[in-house]
């Protein structure tokens, strides 16, 4: 029986990916979360300081999806630094102080921000390009990464996770935020628990960063190398549906990014 454990578990992605792996009989699941939970198997801690009162729950651990974070793309330093970065490096001490092997990073298309209204193809080895403290720390949690499956011998995945909405039921539409970038990020559900348990069982060694998106038509993300890499296969598929306002937004940030630096920042905002 393996052992894994699901950080932020009670969470929007966490709680869905804890009860889906918990089905298997062949796992023994755990959660690790701020927030209280009524399921004893889901211990309540707070990561953004270390504590063996935690960190314990990763003895005898084969396997780590680490998804607790402030997952808000608008977060300020104040909280991106704590949740996000000193969180994320206390976990992966935790994980690498138990001899975990495998640590999935919950990493975001965030770090790739950038690109948004710049014609590029998204593959993971593109150079990073975040606009906001929040793709900063996703970036630097891949760094980590790096750094623990160099120093530790650890094999790590960080998937850099498209749009699995906590509204609308994930269902995709235009309804979703950030027009035609947002729409070809979508991530349904049943693709996500797919690319989780990928992230966790393939065949990997030392860090790779893989694209986690549903199959979207005309997305610029590369799904190529998840494929290869850890033998990622979305069955589902969206097709952006941008009514006219979107269409024009689209036009003026297309040119603003261009041609008058002043509105490329504006732009880069992440709610626009
Ligand atoms: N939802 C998406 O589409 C999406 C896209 C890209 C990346 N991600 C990443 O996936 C992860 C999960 O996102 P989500 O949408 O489920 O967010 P969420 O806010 O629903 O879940 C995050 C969980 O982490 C817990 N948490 C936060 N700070 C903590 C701390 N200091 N100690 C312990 N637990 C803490 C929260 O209580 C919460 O349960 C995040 O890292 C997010 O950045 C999500």
């Amino acid at each position: 029986m393996r052992k894994i454990v699901i950080t932020g578990a009670t969470g929007h992605l966490g709680n869905k990916l804890y009860q889906y792996l918990s089905q298997n009989d062949q796992l023994d699941v755990w959660g690790l979360d701020i927030r209280p939970s009524d399921d004893p198997k889901i211990i309540v801690g707070d990561i953004t300081q270390y504590d063996e009162a935690w960190a314990d729950v990763f003895a005898d651990c084969d396997g780590v999806v680490h998804l607790a974070a402030d997952r808000d793309n608008q977060c300020n330093w104040d909280s991106a630094i704590p949740n996000n970065i000193d969180a994320t490096f206390n976990v992966f001490q935790a994980a690498s102080k138990h001899g975990v092997k495998r640590f999935v990073f919950a990493s975001s298309n965030w770090v790739v921000g950038g690109y948004r209204f710049i014609d590029a193809r998204l593959t993971p080895d593109i150079l990073p390009n975040p606009v906001n403290p929040y793709g900063v720390t996703k970036l630097v949690g891949e760094r980590m990464g790096n750094f623990f499956s160099e120093q530790y011998g650890m094999s790590v995945v960080s998937a850099r996770i498209g749009w699995t909405q906590w509204t609308h039921d994930n269902q995709p539409g235009a309804h979703m935020e950030m027009g035609r970038w947002g729409q070809l990020m979508w991530l349904s559900d049943r693709d996500y628990l797919h690319g989780m348990e990928r992230s966790l069982f393939a065949d990997v060694e030392g860090h790779i960063v893989v694209n986690l998106m549903s199959n979207n038509k005309g997305m610029k993300w590369c799904l190529e190398s998840s494929a290869s890499q850890i033998d990622y296969h979305p069955q589902d598929s969206a097709t952006a549906e941008l009514p006219l306002t979107i269409r024009i937004k689209e036009c003026f940030a297309w040119l603003g990014q261009r041609f008058i630096p002043s509105i490329g920042k504006w732009i880069n905002n992440p709610s626009f």
